[in-house]
């Protein structure tokens, strides 16, 4: 035994399955599918209301304000665009910075088209405005330049960031983050799939059906998709991808010997299948794969290793957690 393995851990090489349980659970439950709930408007805000706050608004102040309003000590220009009050009055050059109803007068407009010279907004090429944002500020700016007060815009913002699902996708109740944006991010529900009810999907009926429901399900989808089945495998390729799928390992030469002479003995392959997959599993080997999938999830790296010494350094920078299988009560570090 190496004498980095005879070393006594200061901090604790066990960790116990209640940490792993907990740790498990953070990462599978930590989310679950909001409730929405109603946000209280003052009055039933108008289309064009909702078009500021929700459109507008943001894209002005990603845009401008940074330049033109956020910080009174450095306003470029004298123009402030965080209200429309400022807009109105304009800058250090043109009067004309909104004229509402007329696009063609209004420079707000110009400045993003970038057609007037000296006058490109926002300066970087790279934050340059799409069409689609400079269409989105010329109807503003010809439906009459609507800006409802604060209190309207902040019930328009909450009534959208809580409804459980909208057309930005659905949304997700965490314990919140630093930022609304992150607290009310939304997400497409075919990414979150693992955060849905469970379902009991009726069964599709093909010529599979009577072998495991999940065949049906692949089956269909294939079907679906005009692809034919795949050969059933040999016997070695199966011994093998069973060890990589649940160990990450081939089989040494002796395990592949036992396992293909009992598939050849037995008349249920099926049976033999799943004892091999039984005693994979139950081996630690299966909680290492495991548990390196999830540190790699959680972008777990060590370079110190957990042992915080100078002598101590866990080799490749991972260390790798096992949880025993068989005992399932502790949870070994290892170094690798
Ligand atoms: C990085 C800073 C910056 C950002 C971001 C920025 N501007 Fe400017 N803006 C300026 C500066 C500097 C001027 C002064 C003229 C010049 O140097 O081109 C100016 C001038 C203007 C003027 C002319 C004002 C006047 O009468 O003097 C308008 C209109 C304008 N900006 C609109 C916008 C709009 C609309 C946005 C967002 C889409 C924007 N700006 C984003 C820096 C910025």
């Amino acid at each position: 035994m190496s004498n980095i393995l005879k070393q006594q851990p200061r901090c604790g090489q066990k960790l116990s399955g209640t940490y792993l349980a907990t740790f498990l659970l953070t990462i599978l439950c930590g989310a679950s599918i909001a409730q929405g709930s109603q946000a209280n408007l003052p009055s039933s805000p108008s289309e064009l209301d909702r078009q500021f706050a929700l459109k507008v608004f943001p894209l002005l102040k990603e845009k401008c304000f940074a330049c033109h309003g956020d910080d009174a000590e450095k306003i470029k220009s004298e123009l402030n665009l965080t209200t429309r009050e400022g807009m109105l009055k304009g800058g250090e050059y043109s009067t004309e910075v909104l004229v509402p109803g007329d696009t063609d007068k209004s420079d707000l407009y110009h400045s993003v088209t970038w057609k007037k010279p000296d006058l490109e907004m926002p300066p970087k090429e790279n934050d340059r405005l799409t069409e689609d944002q400079i269409t989105l500020l010329s109807d503003w700016i010809n439906t009459g330049a609507e800006w409802p007060d604060e209190t309207i815009q902040k019930a328009i913002r909450e009534e959208q960031w809580t409804a459980p699902a909208n057309e930005d996708g659905i949304l997700v109740k965490t314990s919140g983050g630093q930022a609304d944006t992150w607290t009310y991010r939304r997400y497409q529900p075919e990414d979150i799939w693992a955060y849905q009810p469970v379902i009991k999907p009726e069964l599709p009926i093909t010529d599979q059906t009577d072998k495991h429901p999940v065949d049906a399900f692949i089956d269909s989808k294939r079907n679906s998709k005009g692809f034919g089945k795949a050969p059933e495998a040999a016997d070695r390729i199966l011994i093998r991808r069973i060890y990589f799928d649940l160990i990450g390992l081939p089989p040494t030469p002796t395990e592949f010997k036992h396992w293909s002479s009992r598939f050849n003995d037995s008349s249920d392959k099926a049976i033999e299948t799943g004892a091999l997959v039984d005693e994979l599993m139950a081996s630690t080997h299966y909680g290492e794969r495991w548990a390196q999938h999830w540190l790699d999830v959680t972008r777990y790296a060590d370079t110190g290793g957990c042992l915080m010494t100078t002598n101590v350094r866990m080799r490749g920078g991972i260390g790798i957690m096992s949880f025993d299988h068989s005992t399932k009560t502790s949870l070994t570090i290892s170094s690798l």
